[in-house]
């Protein structure tokens, strides 16, 4: 606008001169003044300066004007001539900041016309004060800036010119910033801090500080703004640990994602350089397993198992780092409390396995030793066995242990043990872990075998076949193996002269007697023989059994006659007195039978007879009567044949021929002399009575005798036999002899005995052989009963046979 003015006034003025210089005088008048004086304020006096008459100014009514229509600033007085003041005239307004402000206006008077331009030249005065455009100055400083440091600041305006423009600044006086004021090129003046002393952000984060400019105006008049200084961080601190070690203690077997520790560091920046991140320092793979750090918390964290066995304490170098870099470093010491976690372990370090069950009592057959990895009580161990083994723990060096035998081990008793060893550590709770140990016993012979029975007996049929099995012994050896295993062998000996080997043999694997030969029961009733069992061990050991054979009748021996002589040409003649009567004895049939028991049991028969009906046979008497009274008519001549059997099964049986002559007198006998040839038979009969008598006197004899001494001494033994009838012992088969149980015929108490018949009470003959009168009565005694004693044996060892024998003792 000021420009717009001025262009339309520099028209204006040269219009005027063209006006002027084209038919009117011209006169250019100039005034100078200050600027914002009042209305009314008298410029100067134009009608002097021109030369004017005062009178006629209203007449010619003078006035001031303007080119076109701009703003009238002055009037005339017409009274005075005096230019005033009519407008608030503001330089600044006017013409801002140009050095010369100039107003334009016309004085116009009439009659005639003239025109005079006037020049008002405003001069500034100092009304304005300087000013700075904004209110407050806003300043960033780094707190690195360096001392010197220069920071420029705005200019402070200020609408007056020259002298009156901003001619100087001052700063409020403060620690860290001075004030430079210098010259721009047009002329103004601006300032700039500059950094006397280093800021800390950390110790003030911003200050206010005035600046003023001032003008050179009089007074001067001033503008001020406040200079507000924001401390800009740099990244000066390091992080700072709260503690330069953290020390903790963990138990061991913490779970994992517990929280160990929280480290934290503070930094005094801020924003990035005062954001903290930790990290784990140098680590080894290990620790890295187990630990972990939180970036961002601080927060140490188990990851892994932690145990106090392997390691139990752990330093971990924490860092603490802020964003541009700075770090420090803080330690942390973990310090891992025992947990009782582990067991005790029971490691067997030898063991004499199997152990020979004769060991002494005492004896070691193991080491054993027991390791617990805690520390402290919870690694304290004690160790014990089950109950009911006979074996102890035995405490030596140190976590060392002997297992020692505390009894005798029997393998047949008890073959193996398991022995359950328990390790018990003294934590809270307590761990315990247990161990078996199996222990074999190995065997020692010490048992020797054992026969089934105490004694054996065996019956055979006599006339066995050879190799026929007789009896099985059996012997056990609870032994282990050959130990245990049983051999049998038949102990040599002499069995009636002859050795045992030839009546038996023995399997020596099964135990099976085997007769070696057939028996003869006539020959041998009963043997023994001794078997032996000996087990395999080394030495071995054995033990032995009496094996009673008892060897049982058979009906082998058919019945022998021995009265009357069998063969048929030397017969006897028997004399049957014709006034016999029925019922007398006539003769009697003698016979044995080398067989025992109902095999020798004998009947007699008539077979044939020249006249049936005159006699009869005592069937088991063998006696032949006469069944009625001989008569007259009867033929003197009388032929039996008579047939002897025994009770066998089947029985065999013999016969012979009794020669009856019923005759009075021999030499009636008509034939006697036919039958006199055998006079060696009829000696023999002869003989035969002779001693039948002699023996009958004898035995009388000794029953006085008997009773005499039984008479004198009441308590005497005798003998008593009913109905006894001698036969001479010249009859007897050479080879009838009993034979005892242990087949040793005693030849001093020879007692043969025999049956003829089953009768318990006729027909028992008992023959012996020594004098009666020989001996003093009580030796007779005593031998007697010792006699009486083996036979006694023979009666219970061989009881299929029934004895008549009655032995009494008063
Ligand atoms: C010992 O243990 C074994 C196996 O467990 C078993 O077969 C055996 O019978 C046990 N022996 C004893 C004497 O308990
Ligand atoms: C038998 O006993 C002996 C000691 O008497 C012993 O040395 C041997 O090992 C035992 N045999 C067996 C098979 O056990
Ligand atoms: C048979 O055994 C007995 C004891 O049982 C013993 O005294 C005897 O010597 C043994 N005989 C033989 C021949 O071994």
């Amino acid at each position: 606008m000021d420009c717009k003015g001025f262009s339309l006034t520099a028209l204006l003025t040269a219009f005027c001169f063209f006006v002027v210089m084209a038919d009117t005088v011209y006169t250019d008048l100039s005034y100078s003044f200050p600027e914002e004086m009042k209305r009314g304020s008298v410029i100067g006096n134009i009608a002097k300066d021109l030369g004017l008459d005062v009178n006629r100014l209203s007449a010619r009514k003078a006035r001031i004007d303007t080119e076109g229509n701009r703003k009238r600033y002055c009037d005339i007085n017409v009274n005075t001539g005096e230019l005033t003041v009519a407008e608030r005239i503001d330089r600044e307004g006017l013409c801002g900041k140009k050095a010369s402000c100039v107003i334009k206006q016309q004085l116009v008077l009439e009659n005639p016309l003239e025109l005079h331009h006037i020049s008002l030249q405003v001069q500034d005065i100092n009304d304005n004060s300087p000013k700075f455009e904004e209110d407050a100055i806003k300043k960033d400083i780094s707190e690195s800036a360096d001392k010197g440091a220069r920071f420029l600041l705005e200019e402070a305006s200020d609408a007056d010119i020259g002298q009156n423009s901003v001619q100087s600044y001052t700063l409020q006086i403060n620690e860290h910033f001075v004030l430079a004021v210098n010259t721009n090129s047009d002329g103004g003046k601006y300032s700039e801090l500059i950094l006397d002393k280093e800021l800390d952000r950390e110790r003030q984060q911003e200050l206010t500080l005035i600046l003023t400019a001032v003008d050179g105006g009089t007074p001067p008049r001033s503008g001020t703004v406040a200079i507000h200084v924001t401390v800009l961080d740099a990244n000066d601190n390091a992080p700072v640990f709260s503690q330069p070690v953290y020390k903790v203690s963990l138990p061991e077997n913490t779970p994992l994602e517990s929280v160990v520790v929280t480290v934290s560091a503070t930094d005094a920046d801020e924003d990035q350089n005062g954001e903290i991140t930790y990290v784990l320092g140098h680590i080894s793979e290990e620790d890295k397993r187990l630990f972990a750090l939180n970036r961002k918390t601080g927060a140490i964290t188990v990851t892994g198992q932690i145990d106090y066995e392997d390691e139990s304490t752990y330093e971990l170098r924490v860092l603490a780092r802020d964003g541009p870099g700075l770090t420090s470093y803080s330690k942390v010491i973990i310090e891992i409390m025992d947990v009782n976690d582990n067991a005790p372990s029971i490691a067997l370090k030898s063991l004499n396995n199997p152990v020979p069950e004769n060991v002494q009592t005492g004896t070691e057959v193991g080491i054993i030793n027991v390791q617990d990895r805690d520390s402290g009580n919870n690694g304290q161990v004690h160790c014990s066995l089950q109950q009911n083994v006979p074996f102890k723990l035995v405490p030596s060096i140190k976590n060392y242990y002997s297992l020692v035998t505390t009894g005798e081990l029997d393998r047949e008793l008890v073959s193996d043990y398991n022995i359950t060893i328990t390790a018990t550590d003294e934590g809270s709770p307590p761990l315990s872990s247990s161990k078996t140990i199996h222990l074999s016993v190995a065997d020692v012979n010490d048992n020797p075998p054992v026969f089934e029975e105490q004694i054996y007996s065996a019956h055979v049929k006599e006339n066995n076949k050879p190799g026929s099995s007789v009896c099985t012994v059996a012997a056990t050896d609870p032994d282990w193996r050959q130990n245990g295993t049983v051999v049998y062998s038949l102990l040599p000996s002499d069995v009636s002269g002859a050795p045992v080997s030839s009546f038996v043999s023995i399997n020596g694997d099964t135990g099976v007697i085997h007769a070696v030969r057939s028996f003869d029961y006539e020959q041998l009733k009963s043997f023994k023989v001794l078997v032996l069992a000996r087990d395999n061990g080394s030495p071995p050991l054995s033990s032995n059994v009496t094996v009673s054979v008892f060897i049982s009748d058979e009906n082998d021996n058919s019945p022998q006659i021995l009265y009357p002589s069998p063969e048929g040409n030397s017969f006897m003649t028997e004399m049957v007195p014709k006034a016999a009567q029925s019922g007398s004895l006539v003769s009697k049939v003698i016979a044995v039978d080398a067989d025992s028991g109902q095999n020798a049991w004998l009947s007699y028969h008539i077979v044939k007879a020249t006249d049936p009906g005159l006699f009869t046979i005592g069937e088991h008497s063998g006696e032949i009567r006469t069944q009625r009274d001989i008569s007259e008519s009867d033929s003197t001549k009388q032929n039996l044949i008579v047939s002897v059997k025994d009770n066998g099964q089947p029985s065999l049986s013999a016969t012979c021929a009794v020669y009856l002559l019923v005759s009075d007198n021999l030499a009636e006998i008509p034939e006697l002399k036919d039958m006199s040839y055998d006079e060696s038979s009829s000696k023999l009969t002869f003989y035969l009575i002779i001693a039948l008598v002699s023996v009958s006197t004898f035995f009388l004899t000794f029953i006085i005798v008997i009773l005499a001494v039984r008479f004198c001494h009441r308590r005497k033994p005798r003998l008593l036999f009913d109905g006894a009838v001698a036969i001479p012992s010249a009859y007897l088969p050479p080879n009838y002899a009993e034979v005892d149980g242990a087949g040793t015929l005693r030849s001093t108490y020879n007692y043969d005995a025999y049956l003829t018949t089953g009768s318990r009470t006729s027909d028992f003959k008992f023959v012996t052989s020594y004098n009666e009168g020989t001996l003093p009565a009580d030796l007779t005694l005593k031998k007697t009963q010792t006699s009486v004693d083996d036979l006694e044996g023979l009666c219970t060892t061989n009881d299929s046979q029934v004895w008549p024998l009655i032995f009494m003792s008063c």
